[in-house]
């Protein structure tokens, strides 16, 4: 049995988290209700009371449940804490460390994974402050769910409405499910490769590493056992994966082979397209005569396309990166194609704000057969976490 804590903020969706309550009981779990004054204007303590069986806390100078429980305790003893019905108010709370209530100060004391299903007027959602705080509480791992777009209760139209009792149902069963990729084999690949001109000198590209370390981290809290090739980086190895360090792409390639079978395999590295073809084995000296250094380059060999396209051992699961400065879609489309992966997730070099290199943000939109999932502007973390979800829901439906 598992325990969720639930926040219920004040909105006109309010009642719904009622409705979540009858089905968090149904699979035997365990809800304590933690409502904000505004929320207790919406609906009677004794409502959630009733379908949860348990008290519900309201007041955060009580000495009694101080005493006996006490608001750190609340979010200690949950596996989970759910915000549902979350309003713009505590949205703000949340992200800017305010804690002048039960609820806000729950939330600056916790150490537990939280889902937030945001409800809200449209232009409430749409104001740069509400954006701002999303995407604060986005970097900071808290998972959200909706708002889904539809006609509100004010009668207006656009993003704000609450997820589906449903949807969030669904969401809580994911993020409690104890290692969603357990008994998976995972192989990530990730930075830049460097392709040697010389000794000393050397053909590369921007790559931190960060999306594809991020993965191999997720992977691994997920349950995968993961190993992760690396060219190149200044970031550290994420724990408990097994990490190869190699520095051209033929050496990449080599050692993917190597960790086959695995069940996923993912290739977030920036992989050199070339190599020079006459690596020289003492440095190129710079003399009065030479104005100009030619170099051949040759192709490496495609890592995607020869793992994707194997007979024997083919992951079961093979995504590709892709990363252009223009039509990236189109590109994405053709190497989904070409190459015989599962999935391109396509980010874009720049998003009009900075570019994805180095920076702890992406932007992505993932590509499968004809459909393309824009997954907006987010955090490198919330990448690696949603593609972890998206995988082991791949899974469990081909199961
Ligand atoms: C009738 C009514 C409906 C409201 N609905 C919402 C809502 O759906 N979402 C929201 O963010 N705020 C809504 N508000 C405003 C919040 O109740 C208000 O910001 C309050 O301070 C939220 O407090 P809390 O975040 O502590 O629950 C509504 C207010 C009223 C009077």
């Amino acid at each position: 049995m598992k325990k969720i804590l639930l926040i219920i903020t004040g909105g006109i969706a309010s009642y719904r988290a009622l409705d979540l309550i009858r089905e968090i009981k149904r699979s035997g779990d365990d809800v304590t209700c933690v409502m904000t004054k505004s929320a207790c204007e919406f609906v009677q303590p004794i409502s959630f009371a009733t379908l949860s069986k348990n008290k519900v806390y309201t007041e955060l100078f009580d000495l009694n449940n101080e005493s006996e429980i006490g608001h750190i305790n609340l979010s200690r003893e949950s596996d989970l804490i759910v915000i549902v019905p979350a309003t713009a108010n505590t949205l703000y709370k949340i992200a800017n460390g305010v804690a002048d209530d039960l609820a806000s100060t729950i939330m600056l004391a916790s150490n537990k994974p939280t889902l937030i299903a945001p409800s809200m007027n449209v232009k409430m959602w749409e104001n740069q402050n509400t954006i701002a705080n999303v995407l604060k509480l986005k970097e900071q791992g808290i998972h959200f769910i909706g708002p889904n777009k539809g006609e509100m209760a004010c009668g207006e139209v656009g993003y704000g409405k609450m997820a589906s009792v449903q949807e969030i149902k669904k969401e809580i069963d994911y993020l409690l499910k104890p290692g969603i990729l357990t008994g998976k084999r995972a192989l990530v690949t990730s930075g830049p490769t460097i392709e040697q001109i010389d000794p000393v000198r050397f053909i590369s590209n921007n790559s931190s590493g960060k999306q594809g370390h991020a993965i191999a981290d997720a992977l691994r809290r997920h349950g995968a056992d993961t190993n992760l090739i690396s060219g190149p980086v200044n970031i550290k190895d994420p724990e408990n994966v097994k990490v190869t360090k190699v520095n051209s792409a033929e050496e990449m390639l080599h050692e993917c082979r190597e960790s086959l079978p695995v069940n996923i395999a993912i290739f977030a590295a920036a992989v050199s397209d070339w190599r020079c073809s006459n690596t020289s084995n003492i440095k190129i000296k710079k003399t009065p005569e030479n104005d100009e250094l030619n170099l051949n380059l040759e192709k490496n060999q495609d890592i995607l396309k020869e793992i994707s396209t194997l007979n024997k051992n083919r992951p079961d699961l093979v995504i590709g990166f892709s990363l252009e400065t223009d039509n990236l879609i189109e590109t994405a489309k053709e190497k989904l194609k070409n190459k015989s992966c599962d999935w391109i997730v396509a980010n874009g070099h720049y998003n009009g704000k900075e570019s994805v290199f180095d920076s702890d943000m992406n932007s992505v939109k993932l590509v499968e057969n004809d459909n393309l999932e824009d997954w907006g502007y987010l955090t490198k973390n919330d990448v690696a976490e949603k593609l972890c979800i998206k995988i082991s829901k791949f899974f469990n439906e081909a199961a």
